[in-house]
């Protein structure tokens, strides 16, 4: 027999050994499951006591009022167990009150989760995402993202829908505006940014929300960029171009996903198997949620793959949309449906398990409440209005700035500002501005009065309306201009010409303001063009004519500020552009991945591929945009002239500012695959590299490319890299290259 004293040496080892892989486990990054141990087992035990009404109330959503409020209605159904979700309702205590039914009088105390679009901040607002996306750098969307989670956070949300994570090639499709552009590789980079800065390592961490990614997917590429429209592409293109934002969310630990509302190749995306249940839970393990887009399920009815709502509902769960939002399809029908086998109880209990799981892991059933003393101090904390203002600085794109118009002068005699969006406030921020306000707005005109000297006179006039026919403001503006030193002229889009169902079948400038640039340049004074938009905009004359152009999108609540930062020079803009402004609508779609056809396009030879009419070049290039000194890439080495197909090739070239300030340039990486069993684009981008560099400095940017980077999908749906020539181009944007070859060997 042992005695106790020996008995005591393994327990203590064992202790210890706990004690040391515990540690460890905590010293690494932990993840949402680690921060709350037991989910799978506390999801069990919940789901055996509910009844199939609570587990059907699991799977709803619905919307408040519309300005924060709940349905009254709402708290009954919470009580009884009925409503899983809410969207929109916001702010600490109105949550909190109705969390309070959910904790205190229903019977099985299941938290209700808060949704909102927080798309590019809550009250601070940041520049519209394809804005951001121009900076080039993902970190600071994580940053963005951390200040919009931890305000939302503050006023009682757990979950955003975003990253809006869809490839848009067609600026004619509106929500182009809410993502990252037309590149999957960009896409990938600030979809990964994204969702780490709403949910961090934990999303139940206080300050930080769980994300959605949106909208799986191929809702980009609605037919004649028609918001809602159908859809009809290759599994490759699918795989290649729409997929891998959403893959790098994935990877990145998106709780949470959301169904479009386009059809995939007939099959609607809200009841498709393939991308749902295959793609998503199958191939990527994804063990969250996906909700449905707003009515989408009930709208299966229209696309005419359901009879009636019955058979909506059975067709959206059994493909995999566990949540439904808005429309009732599953609570109303699912009962019956279970009783005649068109769902199984297993396929619901998956449904709530996974819902249930992500209410866990955001600690929501620990922690249902968000303390109402923290909101006020929670929103435009001056640190989040500072980074709002380097954002949108960091966001704008130097279109044109012939000898060297800008940047100004702020002791200039005089400056006319002129234009229907030089002092809006609310159009800056944009589409889904959360609850973002018009009085924490700075116009350009407010940050241009801000940055010049006591001496300078600035006019404003406002010349016309961005949708009306009136030029009667013309005179005025045109007078303004006479007597000023330059005009700084503010034309493009008002927010809601973008965003949702807000599809374009023209890319020009809309109303008058076209001709207003024209008057205004007609009086022979300097005249800038600051564009203020959320799409691509075909403007050739004001390219042909006016000597300095910025992009400023809209730039969120410090556009005013940043847009001023750049005019004066205090911020020298390094921006660029991710999608490719085309020269006409008639040129959609224009994107510089394309494939390269049989018959390129040649000036000399009609017969090939491009227009009668137009040019086949956009008006500007996908990764464009300059910068107010200069530089130059050269110097592009290979690490080797082979490499097998599953090894690594270095690439660096040296970049060097040569102008007279400093400045930040992308350095661009793109391949070609030259030969292949498929067609390849002509290019892709697989690397960037935002770097700043001092008058004269040179710097060697290095970039790696592996399997990841030169593969494709072949016939047989295999990623593969196959043996052959490669080049490799890298340049400021996607244009002006350098190129090498290198080959790839068989493994
Ligand atoms: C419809 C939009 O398509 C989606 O992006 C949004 O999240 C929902 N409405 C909820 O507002």
């Amino acid at each position: 027999m042992e005695s106790v004293d020996n008995m005591k040496q393994p327990i203590r080892l064992a202790a210890l050994l706990l004690f040391v892989l515990t540690s460890l486990l905590f010293s690494t990054s932990p993840t949402h499951s680690q921060r709350a141990p037991n989910v799978e087992q506390r999801v069990n035990e919940l789901l055996a006591r509910m009844t199939l009404e609570e587990k059907l109330g699991q799977l709803q959503q619905l919307d408040g009022e519309g300005n924060g409020n709940f349905r009254p209605e709402h708290l009954d159904m919470i009580r009884k167990g009925l409503l899983g979700s809410t969207l929109g309702v916001r702010g600490a205590a109105r949550t909190n009150q109705v969390q309070r039914v959910a904790m205190n009088e229903s019977r099985l105390k299941i938290p209700v989760l808060f949704g909102f679009d927080v798309i590019h901040g809550y009250r601070t607002i940041f520049p519209i995402p394809l804005g951001e996306a121009s900076s080039f750098d993902p970190t600071l969307a994580e940053r963005s993202a951390a200040v919009a989670a931890q305000e939302a956070n503050n006023v009682g949300l757990r979950w955003t829908f975003a990253p809006m994570v869809d490839i848009a090639r067609d600026p004619r499709w509106g929500r182009i505006t809410e993502g990252a552009g037309e590149d999957p590789f960009l896409g990938a980079a600030f979809a990964r940014a994204r969702v780490r800065g709403f949910q961090g390592d934990d999303y139940g961490a206080a300050d930080k929300i769980l994300a959605c990614a949106k909208h799986w997917v191929a809702y980009g590429n609605a037919e004649g960029g028609r918001d809602y429209n159908t859809t009809d592409l290759s599994e490759n293109t699918l795989r290649e171009i729409y997929f891998p934002p959403f893959k790098a969310a994935v990877d990145a630990g998106v709780g949470t996903l959301m169904s479009s509302f386009n059809a995939i190749n007939g099959v609607p995306a809200t009841a498709n198997a393939f991308t749902l249940t295959k793609v998503l839970r199958q191939e990527w393990k994804f063990d969250g949620f996906v909700v449905s887009d707003y009515t989408a399920v009930k709208e299966l009815i229209n696309h005419g793959v359901a009879g009636n709502e019955e058979q909506a509902a059975a067709l959206a769960l059994n493909a995999g949309v566990e949540m439904e939002m808005v429309s009732r399809s599953y609570n109303q029908f699912g009962p019956q449906l279970l009783k005649q086998n068109k769902i199984t109880q297993a396929t619901i209990d998956e449904a709530v398990r996974r819902i249930l799981r992500i209410k866990f892991r955001l600690g929501l059933f620990d922690h249902p409440y968000t303390d109402e003393a923290r909101e006020p101090n929670a929103l435009l904390r001056p640190e989040s209005i500072r980074l709002a203002r380097e954002i949108a600085g960091r966001s704008m794109v130097l279109l044109k700035n012939e000898r060297e118009t800008l940047p100004l002068n702020k002791n200039i005699g005089s400056i006319a500002v002129i234009g229907p969006l030089a002092d809006d406030r609310r159009v800056p921020l944009g589409w889904w501005s959360g609850d973002g306000k018009e009085e924490n707005t700075v116009t350009p005109l407010a940050g241009i009065k801000a940055k010049v000297s006591p001496q300078t006179t600035v006019l404003y006039a406002k010349g016309c309306e961005v949708k009306d026919d009136s030029t009667a403001g013309f005179e005025q503006a045109v007078n303004i201009a006479k007597q000023a030193d330059v005009a700084v002229v503010f034309v493009g889009e008002t927010h809601d010409m973008t965003g949702e169902a807000a599809s374009r079948s023209t890319l020009d400038l809309p109303g008058r303001q076209m001709e207003l640039v024209q008057a205004i340049h007609a009086t022979g004074k300097p005249t800038i063009v600051v564009l203020v938009n959320g799409r691509p905009l075909s403007v050739g004359w004001i390219v042909n004519n006016a000597p300095a152009i910025l992009e400023s999108w809209f730039g969120g609540s410090e556009s005013g500020n940043a847009i001023a930062d750049i005019l004066f020079g205090d911020v020298n803009p390094g921006a660029k552009l991710p999608v490719t402004f085309p020269r006409t609508v008639g040129q959609v779609p224009i994107y510089y991945n394309h494939m390269n056809t049989g018959r390129p396009p040649e000036a000399e030879n009609r017969y090939t591929s491009k227009y009668y009419d137009a040019p086949w070049t956009p008006l500007y290039p996908f990764g464009y945009g300059l910068s107010y000194t200069t530089f130059k890439i050269s110097n592009l080495q290979l690490s080797a002239p082979r490499i097998n197909a599953s090894g690594k090739i270095t690439v660096n070239v040296d970049v060097e500012n040569t102008g007279r300030r400093a400045g930040d340039e992308v350095v661009q990486l793109y391949i070609r695959d030259l030969v292949a069993t498929m067609t390849r684009p002509v290019k892709e981008l697989k690397g960037f590299q935002r770097i700043s560099l001092q008058p004269g400095e040179k710097k060697k940017v290095e970039f790696v490319l592996g399997p990841e980077h030169l593969g494709f999908w072949n016939r047989e749906m295999r990623y593969v890299v196959e043996p052959g020539e490669f080049r490799v181009m890298v340049g400021s944007n996607s244009v002006d290259v350098i190129e090498a070859k290198f080959d790839v060997a068989p493994n």
